[in-house]
């Protein structure tokens, strides 16, 4: 049953200034709010975070300094109880992530060892697995853009690190933060939950930054997150932001899908490229992030221009080109890459690389066609890259007062 024009497609209508006045949550809201983000470090680290302005905190600008994304599994079997466990687990974090939000660690915590630190702009988002809607006996209420990602010829993955019945991704200025709000929410569920995956990333400090307002770059040295769609633009309503016109579905009205990757990088074999081949791998220049062929970070690729030897500029199978809108119909998300580097694992082997969350509208024709492009297309990155984990989670609308309105789902 329709309930009429979905919030992103008022959204669409109105354009930005009539939306903020009619919605004050949501996804969208939050879309026109962003010239009031704090930007310098200092402000950033004596901020709080939440769900103030409409957007989940994992899509605030600018991304903190460290994360931790945390898939975990409820413990029950039958959908009854399953259902019951969803209920009391994200009625807890509903209560528990508004306090944090409010009071910081150390107002909800005794003891917390972040006693003494500022609010580091502590930021809590929430994700719903497939298979939670699933083993709960909520086939009906999943919307068809929240099924498992297919497989990809280039995949490598441990289905350790894969999935979840639910996600976590919680983002401060400061690692203390993050870990001291990581305990608080699983301390509190033990007995329902058990943690699946989990994995910790990070970006340069802020405060290191030349630039705080630069592009990051990643571990492999490149500029990394120059094309995606920005909140100010008409197009990253339709794009990152969910629309869900049906009943069963409306509780992902106006929310948003996440893809997350954990993306082993070779690093040693990267480094032992020469600096114009990791350039053509990419199709960018290392040194500002241009494309090769063009001036300045936010110029267009030219992906027709030739040099004198008749070759493209950019490569046949330079990432760039083989993930960009023009090859993909159009496919665009919001890529939020952080680092990970674990040291080394078993038999000395180096375990960093990319911590990719890609967040979308429709991950089908997000995620999924962009990295079937790079899968058969031969990306020139993938001999440097291993996909070992992979999951896809609703992440449900955040209004003002109401960190996430899962809720919706149960009652
Ligand atoms: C370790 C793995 C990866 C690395 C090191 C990497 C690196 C980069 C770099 C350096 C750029 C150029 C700067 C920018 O626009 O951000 C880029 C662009 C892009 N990447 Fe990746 N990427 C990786 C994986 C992926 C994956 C898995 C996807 C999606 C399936 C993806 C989608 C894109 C898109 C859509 C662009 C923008 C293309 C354009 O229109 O110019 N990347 N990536």
């Amino acid at each position: 049953m329709s309930q009429g024009p979905s919030r992103r497609g008022l959204f669409a209508g109105l354009g930005a200034a009539g939306a903020t006045g009619l919605l004050t949550g949501g996804l969208i809201g939050a879309a026109v709010d962003r010239g009031q983000e704090p930007d310098s470090v200092r402000e950033r680290v004596l901020s709080r975070s939440g769900p103030r302005e409409g957007l989940p905190p994992a899509l605030h600008t600018p991304t903190p300094a460290h994360v931790h994304v945390i898939a975990l599994d409820l413990s029950a079997d039958t959908p009854a109880e399953v259902a019951q466990q969803a209920r009391s687990v994200l009625g807890l974090w509903r209560e528990q992530v508004r306090e944090l939000h409010e009071h910081g660690t150390e107002g909800v915590m005794e003891g917390s060892p972040t006693q003494g630190l500022h609010p580091a702009s502590l930021g809590i988002t929430l994700g719903l697995g497939p298979s939670l809607l699933e083993r709960a006996g909520l086939e009906d209420r999943r919307p068809e853009e929240l099924e498992d990602l297919p497989d990809f010829s280039t995949d490598r993955l441990d289905p350790a690190l894969c999935g979840g019945d639910l996600m976590l991704h919680v983002g401060a200025e400061d690692p203390v933060v993050v870990s001291a709000a990581v305990r608080h929410l699983l301390g509190s569920v033990r007995e329902h939950a058990r943690v699946r995956w989990a994995l910790p990333g990070f970006q340069r400090g802020a405060a290191t930054a030349q630039d705080s307002s630069a592009t990051p770059r990643n571990l492999m040295g490149q500029i990394d997150g120059t094309v995606n769609p920005h909140p100010e633009e008409a197009i990253f309503a339709s794009q990152v932001v969910a629309s869900h016109t049906d009943a069963a579905t409306s509780w992902m009205d106006g929310g948003t899908y996440v893809v997350v990757r954990r993306i082993r990088m070779l690093l040693d074999d990267w480094f032992d490229l020469s600096p114009q081949e990791r350039e053509r791998s990419v199709g960018r220049r290392l040194d500002d992030g241009a494309p090769l062929g063009g001036e300045n970070e936010d110029d267009r690729p030219d992906l027709s221009a030739k040099g004198e030897d008749g070759e493209p500029v950019i490569a046949a199978n330079a990432h760039i080109r083989l993930a960009s809108p023009e090859h993909t119909l159009g496919a665009r998300m919001l890529r939020r890459g952080f680092n990970y580097d674990l040291g080394w694992g078993p038999g000395g082997r180096a375990e960093a690389g990319l911590l990719f969350t890609a967040w979308q509208a429709d991950p089908r024709t997000g995620f999924t066609a962009v990295q079937r492009h790079l899968d058969e297309g031969g990306d020139a990155l993938n001999e440097y890259v291993r996909h070992e984990g992979s999951a896809v989670f609703a992440v449900p609308p955040v209004r003002e007062d109401e960190p996430f309105m899962a809720h919706e789902l149960w009652s």
